[in-house]
């Protein structure tokens, strides 16, 4: 099929230096032509995340937390930037907030080592855990929409605020948001709160496992067919 391009390129050039000088020059293949497109792969999106100098968070990073997980998983799981631990490892959420959010996969089925993929909106440590600001979400979407785009989950979890609302689309609360099912791009998306703020206010655990059974529910319905 290239060769079929390039010829066609060839002729058609050929033909119309032809016409337009009655001789035909030597001109160069566009790259569009001599380059087909690679699909795009998780690990090149990793590889230019290390590379990545987009924004200020890259100068002081450790380590970039490009995310974990298996492809086509049931359920991606979506924070908004690594912690200490996640920079000094370079794997999203393996810190006592991560820990825990094991947990909650688990008491649903699920788990980052089977069928989730974890990761960031960011994919480097906002300095003293601070809120990733517009502009550093704004360089790293691109990542992410790439990495669903790739991973084709069934569903969406996000945690949190800032994750919530990037990818839900909708400016309010975590506590405003969550309780119902929205669509990024066609994919369900449930949205809770982080487990960091659960850690801090136990009242919260209620509300969270009625998103997580939601989950359970409206993916159990996916995998069925509805
Ligand atoms: N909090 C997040 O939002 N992401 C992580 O990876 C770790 C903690």
């Amino acid at each position: 099929m290239e060769n079929f391009d390039s010829e066609l390129w060839k002729l058609i050039n050929n033909t119309e230096d032809y016409i337009k000088y009655g001789s035909i020059s030597d001109r160069k293949l566009p790259d569009m032509v001599l380059k087909k497109e690679e699909p795009d792969t998780l690990e090149a999106i990793a590889a230019q995340i290390a590379g990545c100098r987009k924004c200020r968070l890259c100068e002081k990073r450790r380590n970039v937390v490009p995310g974990m997980g298996v492809l086509n998983p049931d359920v991606l799981v979506v924070g908004e930037g690594p912690g200490g631990d996640e920079d000094m490892q370079g794997q999203p959420f393996v810190g006592r907030a991560g820990q825990y959010l094991d947990k909650w996969l688990d008491a649903i089925g699920l788990s980052r080592h089977t069928n989730c993929y974890i990761g960031n909106v960011v994919k480097c440590r906002p300095p003293m855990n601070r809120d990733p600001q517009p502009d550093e979400i704004d360089s790293c979407l691109p990542y992410l929409e790439r990495q669903i785009a790739i991973l084709k989950p069934k569903f969406i979890l996000t945690v949190g605020r800032i994750s919530s609302a990037v990818l839900a689309g909708q400016e309010a609360g975590i506590g405003r948001l969550r309780g119902r099912t929205y669509s990024y791009k066609g994919i369900p998306l449930i949205p809770t709160y982080h487990p960091s703020a659960v850690l801090r206010d136990p009242t919260l655990r209620k509300p969270v496992w009625d998103d997580l059974r939601r989950l359970k529910a409206e993916l159990e319905e996916i995998k069925n067919g509805r």
